[in-house]
């Protein structure tokens, strides 16, 4: 990728979408190209084939979906498999029609078998058997989306790389109780707490362990997959951390340690998640942010922005 090419990024006020912008952007990217929910529905295939190929994109990172956290995906399984049909393969084929010379897409950790065939999960065993009950259709869908680059690189020559991703945080987050994310689900839960001086209530008994990105650094992968890797990698930090972990790290952050709570008859998810990050490491990408950081800069994040919405300058 050179600094000059046009590179499009979908998805640009979510979670990752955004943190890819600003990180080309501050790395000296001139022709950044956003496309959110604001100027194109991705669900609409004709508006989606007009924007995306009226950009001339050379490059795009697709980062648009309808993402939910487990009990959100448990909830919503027909929505969510439809959805992201639907705008992975608009986006795909459009990428296709605008001649773009490659496409990034965001895939998740949850297209893994379930058992795991070994761990931790390589890329090549992705379609070994079917993914975990609790995200299947999500999982599903996101599958196909890989299905169909394999595909679109095999009679249209488009190339692609799909981002198998561990779970990520940082600041513009869905902050949703309910059917957020892990972790801005409890963030969202320490500061109500803190408000209301009541107790965090967490879901099941913490024992689950996963690998946290913090966003940053995520962008930072897929801008270094983008340029110089291929086909399915894995992202993660390569450290495995209980969610226990994340809530005592949490509780330290916010000076709340004795307000905790468990609720162990609410789900836990998959019981242990890790992924082999050859692929990532040969593309010479490591960390920069320790979970620690990551969570302190999003929960400032999240204070700041309480804040200027009790302020009315949202
Ligand atoms: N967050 C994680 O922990 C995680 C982990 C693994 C993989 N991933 C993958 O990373 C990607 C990005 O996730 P994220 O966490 O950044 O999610 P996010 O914050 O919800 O961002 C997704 C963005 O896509 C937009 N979008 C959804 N439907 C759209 C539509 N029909 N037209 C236009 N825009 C639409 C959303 O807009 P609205 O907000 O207006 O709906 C949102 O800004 C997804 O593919 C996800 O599967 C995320």
């Amino acid at each position: 990728m050179d600094k000059t090419d046009r590179v499009l990024v979908t998805g640009a006020n979510g979670l990752v979408g955004s943190a890819v912008v600003e990180h080309l952007t501050e790395q000296g990217y001139e022709n950044v190209l956003e496309v959110s929910r604001q100027n194109c529905d991705l669900m609409d295939k004709a508006e989606t084939e007009a924007v995306i190929t009226g950009y001339r994109p050379n490059y795009i990172f697709h980062a648009a979906a309808r993402v939910y956290g487990i009990m959100g995906n448990m909830k919503n399984r027909a929505l969510s498999f439809h959805e992201n049909i639907l705008i992975n393969t608009h986006v795909i084929h459009a990428s296709h029609l605008a001649g773009a010379r490659k496409i990034t897409v965001m895939g998740t950790g949850a297209v893994y078998p379930y058992p795991s065939p070994r761990l931790p999960l390589v890329e090549d065993d992705i379609f070994l058997g079917r993914p975990h009950g609790a995200e299947e259709s999500y999982a599903h869908a996101k599958r196909a989306a890989l299905a169909m680059l394999e595909a679109y690189e095999a009679d249209y020559g488009l190339e692609w790389a799909y981002v198998v991703s561990c779970n990520l945080f940082g600041p513009r987050d869905k902050f949703d109780i309910e059917f957020g994310h892990v972790v801005p689900s409890l963030i969202a839960k320490f500061y109500h707490a803190k408000e209301t001086g009541g107790q965090v209530t967490v879901w099941g008994d913490g024992s689950a362990q996963r690998d946290f990105l913090f966003v940053n650094d995520c962008a930072a992968a897929v801008t270094r997959i983008m340029s110089a890797g291929r086909g399915p990698v894995n992202i993660g930090s390569g450290n495995v951390y209980r969610i226990r972990d994340i809530v005592d790290t949490l509780a330290r952050i916010t000076e709340m340690e004795d307000r905790i709570k468990w609720d162990a008859t609410k789900p836990n998810g998959q019981d242990y998640r890790a992924y082999d990050l050859s692929r990532l490491s040969a593309l010479g990408f490591d960390p920069a942010y320790s979970l620690e950081e990551g969570l302190r800069l999003t929960w400032d994040w999240y204070c700041r922005r309480q804040n200027e919405k009790s302020l009315g300058n949202d």
